[in-house]
């Protein structure tokens, strides 16, 4: 069979559906500053799917210094890899500032949070090695451990009890190959807004002998004393062997960087091959994240005011009988249960008549008959747009119940 003519078949989970609508589920436009008051198809909706936590990405002096320092060097600069020709004073200056306030010895950057977790796993595990990771692990994770050459093991989501077999299992293979252990978890899970179970994974270490790489792509900015993250809320930061953040949601940027340990870092520097075959991160860049960090760092309002909106949200949704799953940050999953085809026109219904926009969580993403509405507050919405949405969510979880949304033509397009 011609390969295209094969794809062109079978589109794949997500793509089987691109036929209903694209533009409307798939790949929407939200137009406008970024704020929860953004245009969907020309008409105002409240949006509860970005990930701007803190409410930086239009904040007027992260503004003027994305323009500043686009003026000052393009975005061009500089050019190559940061090993050969892309290196500058200004991204050692970033990472030294990143390694502060994670209170970590070094800090490497990364271009992209994806490519740097896939990169870092494929560069710290080899053959010889195991990986040990949670079943519910970012699809980084999950393809980074698909490039690892070694064994693998992987345990129930925030299971401990299984992480403990898994590792029996690891230490077992490894003390015959020599090799080591690398165990991966989150901070914060992103579908579901459950921490990952950090205290209990590090208790472990004292039985095991294991390194430990965290993503907290989500704990980052939101989580913490000082929002240094998931690692500083549960008290295990100097645990956690290599902590990773992207700059994409409470820095609201693009970017990533890794940090732990000055050898392992510089054993980074010189083996992930994300980065040392890729252009370093632009200066505009480099110099817009000094100016998040320090809003993130000096101005704790932003994550106080965060909070108000996250407390008040899960609050306010538990008190009128929803389920908020298991999550311990601001992410908001509301659980409700139904079709494909319901989610579709539940979240027509939501967006056409009540103006609120969120991301629905379907099958394959989550278990066949669950939908998840995945609510994202942020330091930028107002209480006032907490109670317009429960209000809708009331009134759309009743015509759920009574079948409303069962019949009408737009489930019926969507395949289980
Ligand atoms: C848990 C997690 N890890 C990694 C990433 C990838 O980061 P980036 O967008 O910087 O590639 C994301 C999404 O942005 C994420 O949610």
């Amino acid at each position: 069979m011609d390969l295209f003519e094969k794809l062109k078949v079978d589109r794949g989970p997500l793509g089987k559906h691109s036929n209903v609508e694209e533009g409307y589920f798939m790949f929407p436009k939200l137009e406008g500053e970024i704020s929860p008051h953004m245009k969907f198809r020309g008409k105002e909706v409240l949006t509860w799917s970005l990930n701007n936590y803190l409410g930086l990405a239009n904040h007027p002096e992260v503004r003027k210094a994305d323009s500043d320092a686009v003026a000052k060097w393009g975005l061009a600069y500089p050019m190559g890899a940061r090993m050969m020709s892309g290196n500058t004073s200004q991204h050692e200056l970033l990472e030294a500032q990143l390694a502060d306030f994670v209170k970590k010895p070094e800090v490497m950057l990364l271009n992209f949070g994806y490519q740097g977790v896939l990169s870092i796993i494929d560069a710290v595990v080899g053959r010889k090695d195991a990986i040990v990771y949670d079943a519910e692990s970012h699809a980084c994770i999950v393809d980074g451990v698909r490039l690892h050459m070694g064994k693998r093991f992987v345990y129930p989501h925030n299971d401990i009890e299984n992480l403990e077999k898994q590792l029996q299992r690891a230490t077992k293979l490894t003390d015959e190959t020599g090799g080591g252990i690398l165990v991966i978890t989150e901070g914060v899970f992103g579908m579901t807004g459950a921490t990952g179970d950090l205290k209990r994974v590090v208790e472990l270490k004292k039985k095991y002998n294991f390194r430990l790489l965290v993503d907290d792509a989500h704990g980052f900015g939101t989580m913490g004393e000082t929002g240094a993250g998931t690692g500083e809320a549960l008290g295990v930061m100097n645990e956690i062997d290599l902590y990773f953040s992207t700059f994409a949601k409470s820095m609201a940027l693009i970017g990533a960087f890794v940090a732990g340990d000055k050898e392992i870092v510089k054993f980074l520097r010189y083996n992930l091959r994300s980065q040392i075959f890729a252009k370093s991160l632009p200066m505009a860049m480099v110099e817009g994240a000094i100016k998040r960090l320090e809003l993130l760092r000096d101005q704790p309002e932003h994550k106080k005011k965060l909070w108000d909106v996250v407390n008040a949200l899960q609050g306010g949704l538990q008190e009128k009988g929803f389920s908020i799953g298991s999550t311990q940050s601001p992410v908001t999953p509301v659980v409700l249960n139904g079709t494909v085809g319901e989610a579709a026109s539940l979240a027509h219904d939501l967006r056409e008549n009540f103006n609120i926009f969120c991301s629905v969580v379907i099958y394959p993403v989550v278990p066949k008959g669950t939908i998840i509405l995945r609510l994202i507050p942020t330091a930028s919405h107002s209480l006032e747009d907490v109670k317009r949405t429960i209000e809708a969510f009331e009134a759309i979880k009743e015509k759920l119940s009574s079948g409303h949304y069962r019949e009408n033509e737009l489930a019926k397009a969507f395949k289980e």
